[in-house]
C-alpha cells in the first residue's frame, strides 16, 4: 500500500506556498537579507512547531514569512516545493499565497506574484508539473482591506486563477467578506474558501451561499450537521482535506479520529491535501499515508481520493481527463 501510494499520480488543491517554507530555507533567506530570527538553530526552530490551535500556527507562520523580501526569495520557495511535490508524482497543484502577508510588510505585490509565477513556469517546464496560483484574502484584516489587495491583482489577473479565504476562522464568518468576493467573481476568479477547520458547519454553508465558493477548504466540521452533509454529497462540492494539518492544529485529537474516512464513505468529493507542509510533517504524500494508516483505507478509497483531487481542480476538461486516466492506468498496473 505505501509503495502505491507514493507513486499514485496526484494532484494538490491545498497547500499555502508560505506554509512550505522549511527552516532550512528560512535560516538561509533570513541570513542572506539580514533578518534576525529569535532561535539559533534549525532544530530550535523545528523544536517550536508545536500548536495548541489555528492561531498558535498562523503566530508562527507569520514570524517565519518575515524572511521572504525579494523576488528571488520568492522564487526559492516555490521551486523547493514543486520539487518536493514532484517527487511524491504530484501532477498538478493549485497554490495560494498571502499576498497581505508581505505587502503589509512593505514587500510589492508585484514581488510575490512574479517570484512565484516564475517558479511555476520552470515547474512545469522541468518538472512536468502544471499548476494554478489562487489568491488568499486574510480574515483577521478587514473586508476593506480584502478589498485594496483585489485592486492591486487586478493587473496579474492572467497569473490568478481565483481568489480564497484563510487565516483566524472563529468569529469571522465568511458572510463578513461578501462584498469582495462578488467583486472578485465578476472579474472572472474562480472561488474558494477555508470553512469548517475549527469554525462551525454554518460557515460551511455561508461560503457557499453568501460568498459563492466552488470548493470548501477543510470543511471537515461538515460531520456535525446531517443536512449539510446530504447537500455536499448531492452538489458534489470538493472539500480539500489536510489530516496533518487537522491533528496538528487539534481540529480531531488523534488521526483516527479524523472525519476524512466519514465524508468520503458519506458520498462527499473528499480530497487529501498537505496545507503548510513544512510545519505540520509532511507533504501530500505523508497525508495520505497517515490517514490510510489511521483509517484503514483500502485502495479503491486511495483511488477515488486522488481521482477527485483531478475532478475538483481547475483544469480544462481535456487536461482532466487526461490526468485520469493516468491516473486509471497507475492503479491497473499496480
Ligand atoms: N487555516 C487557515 N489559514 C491558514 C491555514 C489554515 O490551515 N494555513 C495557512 N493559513
Ligand atoms: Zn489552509
Amino acid at each position: 500500500m505505501e509503495k502505491f501510494i507514493r507513486g499514485l499520480p496526484k494532484a494538490e488543491l491545498h497547500v499555502h506556498i508560505e506554509g512550505s517554507l522549511e527552516p532550512e530555507l528560512l535560516f538561509q533567506l533570513a541570513r542572506r537579507n539580514g533578518v534576525p530570527i529569535r532561535f539559533d538553530s534549525v532544530r530550535a526552530l523545528r523544536e517550536s512547531y508545536r500548536f495548541t490551535g489555528l492561531q498558535s500556527f498562523l503566530d508562527i507562520y507569520h514570524e517565519g514569512a518575515a524572511v521572504l523580501i525579494t523576488e528571488r526569495d520568492f522564487y526559492d520557495l516555490t521551486l523547493a516545493y514543486l520539487e518536493k511535490a514532484g517527487s511524491q508524482n504530484v501532477r498538478h497543484a493549485e497554490i495560494f499565497f498571502d499576498p497581505q502577508t508581505h505587502t503589509d510588510r512593505g514587500v510589492p505585490f508585484e514581488t510575490v506574484v512574479s517570484g512565484i509565477h516564475r517558479a511555476l513556469e520552470v515547474g512545469n517546464r522541468k518538472l512536468g508539473i502544471t499548476s494554478k496560483l489562487i489568491l488568499c484574502f486574510v480574515r483577521h484584516l478587514s473586508e476593506q482591506r480584502a478589498m485594496e489587495t483585489l485592486e492591486q491583482a487586478l493587473p496579474f489577473k492572467h497569473r490568478i486563477v481565483g481568489v480564497g479565504l484563510d487565516s483566524s476562522e472563529l468569529g469571522r464568518p465568511p458572510e463578513q467578506f461578501v462584498n469582495v468576493f462578488a467583486r472578485a467573481r465578476e472579474e472572472g476568479f474562480r472561488v474558494v474558501a477555508h470553512a469548517g477547520e475549527e469554525g462551525p458547519p454554518d460557515y460551511v454553508s455561508q461560503a457557499l451561499d453568501l460568498l459563492g465558493a466552488e470548493r470548501i477548504d477543510h470543511g471537515v466540521r461538515a460531520i456535525e450537521d446531517p443536512e449539510l452533509m446530504k447537500r455536499l454529497a448531492k452538489e458534489q462540492i470538493p472539500l480539500t482535506v489536510c489530516p496533518l494539518s487537522n491533528v496538528k492544529l487539534r481540529v480531531f485529537a488523534s488521526m483516527a479520529e479524523h472525519s476524512l474516512g466519514r465524508l468520503l464513505d458519506a458520498g462527499l468529493r473528499v480530497t487529501i491535501n498537505s496545507d503548510d507542509p513544512a510545519y505540520f510533517g509532511g507533504y501530500v504524500t505523508e497525508n495520505y499515508l497517515a490517514a490510510q494508516r489511521a483509517l484503514d483505507l483500502d485502495r479503491d478509497r486511495i483511488h477515488r481520493l486522488a481521482a477527485n483531487g483531478f475532478r475538483a481542480s481547475f483544469i480544462a476538461e481535456a487536461e482532466r481527463n487526461a490526468f485520469l486516466e493516468e491516473l486509471d492506468d497507475y492503479v491497473a498496473a499496480h
